[in-house]
């Protein structure tokens, strides 16, 4: 199974493809998780694609095709991907078809995630993760049972990511609603899209996103 996760900023993508990992056996392809690793570790790539990040842009399709072209060789045995984050412009899209194309795949299905974009804002600006584990939270809809301590491993301290502020936030909505959603007519032609109600609650969008990848 090759699912493409579609939508906007915070819309739930990371979310629900850490869910269908651990239901469906699928790995996650996070291209917005690579391009952090690359700017932590301070690679050249990294350098590259920080500030594009910060401003909010969206960094070179080759540079991200060229990470997701090495993840899908590096990971051969798994039962399919989750791709979340990618692509995110029709060059990218078509980058993907020729990649998967000269390995036997396709793309099966993709799943748009729909959220009102103030809403957005609110999620984005709110959300932290432990700094250990990774385990995400919100100040509003998900907050650590005790106060200051990671659900997952007991650790105690949390991050932000430093693109999450509101000016920033709206420039990533600007670049999702002119490049990434035509996205949704390139996929409908193939027949592959679905689309989920990701204002509904986290478990509710889980339940439609598994009937959109079991509906015919
Ligand atoms: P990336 O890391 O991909 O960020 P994004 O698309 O902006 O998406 P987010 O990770 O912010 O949100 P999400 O949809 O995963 O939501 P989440 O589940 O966390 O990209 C960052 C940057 O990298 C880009 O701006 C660009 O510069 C670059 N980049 C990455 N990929 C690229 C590419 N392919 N091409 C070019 N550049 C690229 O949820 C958000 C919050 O809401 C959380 O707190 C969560 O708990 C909460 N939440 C989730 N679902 C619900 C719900 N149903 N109800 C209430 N709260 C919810």
């Amino acid at each position: 199974m090759m699912l493409v996760l579609l939508g906007p900023p915070g819309a739930g993508k990371g979310t629900q493809a850490k869910r269908l990992e651990n239901l469906r056996g699928l790995v996650q392809l996070s291209t917005g998780d690579m391009l952090r690793a690359a700017v932590a570790a301070g690679t050249e790539l990294g350098r590259k694609a920080g500030a594009i990040m910060q401003r909010g842009e969206l960094v070179p399709d080759d540079l991200v095709v060229g990470l997701i072209a090495e993840r899908l060789d590096a990971e051969k045995d798994v039962s399919g991907f989750i791709l979340d984050g990618f692509p995110r412009t029709i060059g990218q899209a078509e980058a993907l078809d020729e990649l998967l194309q000269s390995r036997g795949l396709q793309v099966d299905r993709t799943v748009v995630i729909d959220v009102d974009d103030d809403a957005l804002v609110e999620r984005i600006t709110g959300r932290f993760t432990c700094a250990s584990c990774g385990e995400g939270y919100h100040d509003r809809f998900k907050r650590p049972q005790v106060d200051g301590v990671c659900d997952k491993c007991g650790a105690t301290e949390f991050k932000r990511r430093p693109d999450d502020t509101e000016e920033v936030v709206r420039s990533r909505l600007e670049a999702y609603h002119a490049q990434t959603k035509p996205l949704i007519g390139y996929y409908s032609k193939q027949g592959k899209v679905r689309a989920v109600n990701g204002m509904a609650d986290i478990e509710m969008v889980q339940k439609e996103i598994d009937q959109a990848l079991d509906a015919a």
